[in-house]
């Protein structure tokens, strides 16, 4: 018997990074069915392949989709409920684009690539929470939102990224406030620093080897994925809660 056996399942970004990995570790933990949504499609088609490679009972359904336009969003949900018989157990809004690289401070910010990050980070996940509550409701399930510490604390340059991920927090914050008592519950992740694209594009002149790798951040998210969590909504949870420790003691070495 594995962690998440039988269950259908939907991450968006899944076709690179922290969301490729979520969907092997959810693949390998004996999900029915996993779909990926990403834009290009050449990647998420080897994503695809990687995924029924190392879980061959899975059924593995590749929607190549731009999350940021909404009508596309429609597209995503009933090609996936039209996959997985009217059924989905668990929502991982992971896709994300940083923003222009490199980041400009708010003072020098496109409004339309403002617009962009906002779309995608932000009124993606509260359009797909909103599309697929309805049949994930029928059976009771999990929705996990991928947040930064950058929702938490506005640091110079990362403007709308981080501006977007303090409106996911919300946007979650309330989800689960207004889900409390039904049978599906809202609960979001800050990955912490993971050496990816998305990361090496925000702050290329950093050595990426000293960020982790992102197969070894997954663990919080079968947890949430998984009947383990039932009681669990509303809770903000790090996946690398060291790096919070480290952060606490240079503050106490300085102080
Ligand atoms: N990396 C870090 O250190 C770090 C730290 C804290 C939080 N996070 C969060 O962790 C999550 C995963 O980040 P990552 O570092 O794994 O990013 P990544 O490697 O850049 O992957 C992003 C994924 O999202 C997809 N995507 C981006 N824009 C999209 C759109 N408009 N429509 C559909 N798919 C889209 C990308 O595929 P396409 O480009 O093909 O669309 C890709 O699959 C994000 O929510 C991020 O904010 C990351």
């Amino acid at each position: 018997m594995s962690r998440l056996d039988g269950k259908y399942a939907l991450i968006t970004g899944g076709s690179q990074g922290l969301g490729l990995q979520l969907a092997l570790v959810f693949a390998r933990q004996g999900t029915a069915g996993i779909a990926i949504v990403a834009r290009h499609r050449e990647q998420l088609q080897a994503a695809r392949e990687l995924i029924q490679a190392a879980a061959p009972q899975t059924q593995v359904l590749a929607i190549a989709a731009d999350v940021s336009q909404p009508q596309k969003i429609e597209r995503v949900v009933a090609t996936t409920l039209d996959a997985f018989q009217g059924r989905l157990d668990i929502l991982v809004n992971n896709a994300s684009t940083i923003g222009l690289s490199p980041m400009p401070f708010l003072l020098d910010y496109p409004l339309a690539e403002f617009h962009r990050v906002l779309n995608t980070n932000l009124i993606a996940p509260f359009l797909l929470i909103k599309k697929f509550l309805p049949a994930i409701v029928d059976r009771g399930g999990s929705i996990i939102n991928v947040t930064s510490d950058a929702g938490v604390t506005g640091y110079p340059g990362w403007g709308a990224y981080g501006i977007s991920k303090f409106g996911l927090e919300g946007l979650s914050q309330t989800w689960a406030a207004e889900l409390e008592g039904s049978n599906v519950r809202v609960n979001w992740v800050d990955p912490g620093n993971m050496n990816t694209a998305m990361h090496r594009a925000a702050e290329p002149d950093e050595d990426p080897s000293q960020w982790a790798d992102p197969q070894d951040v997954t663990e919080i998210f079968i947890y949430l994925a998984s009947d383990e969590s039932q009681a669990v909504n509303g809770q903000r949870f790090q996946a690398q809660p060291e790096e919070v420790d480290d952060v606490e003691a240079a503050e106490a070495a300085i102080a």
